[in-house]
């Protein structure tokens, strides 16, 4: 079966140093901001899909109509994966979210750190309008995880937040050790809570002659295995790699070309179009770590 990955919206009330919308702000001084179309949306994935709504550049709560995107997409019977950083709603906001999800639903905070830390990395985080919005979901039919990002600065809080995530009543604590330290080696934590793939990543990219045997896991069988991605704008991309700003404008999925927006086309024709189908051959071909569309676009064999 088909799955998504869905940005509902690239707007976000955080600056996370090491978040692609905050590379792109520095870099060019200016954001992109948008919201995805909910009639849109909803007839393109149609019923019983499998959506993991987070974006490479936004958080899905600050889609103005975030409850009535959710409650279409319930009404058709999908399963929903949030992700957000859980900041700036109100307690009756989450408590209409709470009756719109159910048992297959799943809603990740991404808390990295306690009070006095989780803002260092998460910046402009409000940890009161997280505390709320947890405590307004005690009672509730999904499933709800913590994620924590071990950082410099947090990783001695790895434990105690561990222990605060049962006494809150989450379901999971999932420590995400991070791959994402170009340019910003000062937030890095000891290398015990560094993901071993950074050592590739930067070898890729300091080393023209560094070489690794890859296989891209964007399709298996000749069917697409990794979840499509659609952007805040309605943008149609295999995979999420190459929906980020470093890539969106140099590749053949540009949305100048307008081709492969979820406004005028439908899963099928897009999945038929001849490119679609091509990039999806080529990436059969891609053997070595220089050849992938981006060095996370692949496992190490
Ligand atoms: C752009 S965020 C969108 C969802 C939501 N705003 C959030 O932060 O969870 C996409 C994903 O990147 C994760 N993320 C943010 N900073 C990261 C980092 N430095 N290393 C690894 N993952 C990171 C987020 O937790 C989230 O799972
Ligand atoms: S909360 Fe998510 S979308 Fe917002 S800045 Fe941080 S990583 Fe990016």
């Amino acid at each position: 079966m088909v799955n998504f990955h869905i940005e509902p919206t690239s707007k976000c009330t955080l600056e996370c140093p090491l978040c692609d919308r905050t590379w792109f702000y520095e870099t060019f001084k200016k954001r992109n901001l948008h919201e995805i179309n909910i009639e849109h949306l909803v007839k393109f994935v149609g019923p019983n899909a499998q959506i993991s709504m987070c974006g490479n550049n936004g958080d899905p709560i600050y889609h103005s109509r975030f409850h009535q995107l959710c409650k279409k997409l319930k009404d058709n019977n999908c399963a929903l994966h949030i992700h957000t950083n859980g900041s700036a709603k109100t307690k009756a906001w989450w408590s209409k979210l709470n009756q719109i999800l159910n048992k297959d639903d799943c809603i990740t905070f991404a808390i990295d750190g306690l009070e006095d830390t989780n803002h260092l990395y998460r910046k402009n985080a409000k940890w009161n309008s997280i505390m709320n919005a947890i405590e307004s979901l005690k009672e509730r039919k999904f499933k709800m995880v913590w994620q924590f990002i071990p950082f410099k600065h947090n990783q001695h809080q790895i434990l105690a937040a561990g222990q605060l995530s049962k006494e809150l009543g989450f379901d999971e604590f999932k420590l995400l050790q991070s791959d994402r330290w170009l340019g910003k080696t000062e937030l890095m934590p000891d290398r015990e809570f560094v993901d071993s793939y950074y050592e590739h990543q930067e070898e890729v990219l300091i080393s023209p002659k560094y070489s690794t045997d890859m296989e891209p896991y964007c399709i298996k069988n000749n069917e697409p295995s990794n979840q499509l991605y659609i952007d805040a704008e309605g943008d149609f991309y295999p995979c999420c790699w190459i929906g980020t700003y470093r890539y969106k404008f140099k590749h053949i999925f540009s949305p100048k070309q307008n081709k492969f927006n979820i406004k005028d086309s439908t899963l099928n024709g897009i999945l038929q179009n001849t490119k679609v189908k091509d990039f999806f051959e080529s990436t059969k071909q891609f053997t070595s770590a220089h050849e992938c569309c981006k060095i996370q676009c692949g496992v190490k064999k």
